[in-house]
């Protein structure tokens, strides 16, 4: 792993910085994007050589200026990983929260993975070697949610988007994995703030979940369950008849 170089797009807290400190110990260059500085500046402090930072909002489509300051400070990228993103409990449909998780996880998610994917179709064949691509879904992707509508759609929307950019890659033979991460429960605040504290099961520490993503990158898994018995939840739900799973 040592001497690749890999950004990570939302690394400021959660399962993005569990990564940034993964791949640290792996003895990687890593670039981290958010938009809190102070975590920023903290990461930066840490390990000032092979950490470089970038304060950017996602929502701001500004991923090709993150993306082109990153290849100018690493001299190269190997991997990508769109990390961020939100999700919040809206059980009496406000549209802010709706709209505000579209702009993050639906249209900042599609900005950085056009970048993203360019930046790889430009770059991989000029130099050789192999890149990853890399976004994170969620169990939520596979049924819709009385509580938190926009976010589940959102995450069957990130799914369905890697699953098209990997199909592209193959057709056009490029070699670059695009793998879809699916957690389940991470212990962030996210996780409290999509399925309420009291319903979580089977959370993973963010190390574990990290070193679990990190492994499927490097074996260049399509898509990966973080953790592994999530496929199981997975499953469930992909063929649990709607007359069930609306009384959930
Ligand atoms: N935790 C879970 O149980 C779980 C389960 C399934 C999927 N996921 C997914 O995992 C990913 C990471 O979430 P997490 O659990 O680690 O939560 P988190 O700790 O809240 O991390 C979210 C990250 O996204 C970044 N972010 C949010 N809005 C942004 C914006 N507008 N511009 C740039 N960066 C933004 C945040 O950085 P700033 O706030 O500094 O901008 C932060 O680094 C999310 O996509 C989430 O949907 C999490």
């Amino acid at each position: 792993m040592s001497g690749k170089n890999i950004l990570i797009i939302g690394g400021t807290s959660g399962i993005g910085r569990a990564l940034a400190e993964c791949y640290l110990t792996l003895g990687c260059v890593v670039g981290v994007s958010g938009r809190r500085q102070a975590l920023l500046d903290e990461l930066k402090r840490g390990n000032p050589q092979r950490v470089f930072t970038y304060a950017a909002d996602i929502t701001a489509l500004s991923c090709a200026d993150t993306i082109n300051r990153a290849h100018e400070d690493m001299g190269k990228i190997d991997i990508i990983i769109i990390c961020s993103g939100i999700g919040e409990i809206n059980s009496s449909l406000q549209p802010a929260p709706e709209l505000d998780t579209v702009k993050t996880n639906v249209l900042g998610f599609t900005d950085a993975a056009v970048v993203a994917y360019n930046y790889f179709e430009k770059n991989l064949p000029q130099r050789g070697g192999q890149g990853a691509l890399v976004g994170i879904s969620s169990i939520a992707s596979f049924r819709g949610s009385d509580l938190a509508p926009s976010y589940y759609a959102s995450k069957a929307y990130v799914s369905n988007y890697l699953e098209g950019l990997r199909k592209k890659a193959l057709k056009n033979k490029l070699n670059l994995k695009v793998c879809t991460i699916i957690p389940g429960f991470v212990d962030t605040a996210m996780a409290k703030g999509v399925g309420g504290k009291e319903g979580l099961f089977w959370v993973a520490p963010t190390d574990k979940a990290a070193r679990q993503i990190a492994r499927a990158i490097e074996k260049g898994k399509p898509v990966a369950y973080i953790t592994k018995r999530w496929r199981l939840i997975a499953w469930i739900l992909k063929i649990l008849p709607d007359f069930v799973y609306n009384k959930i």
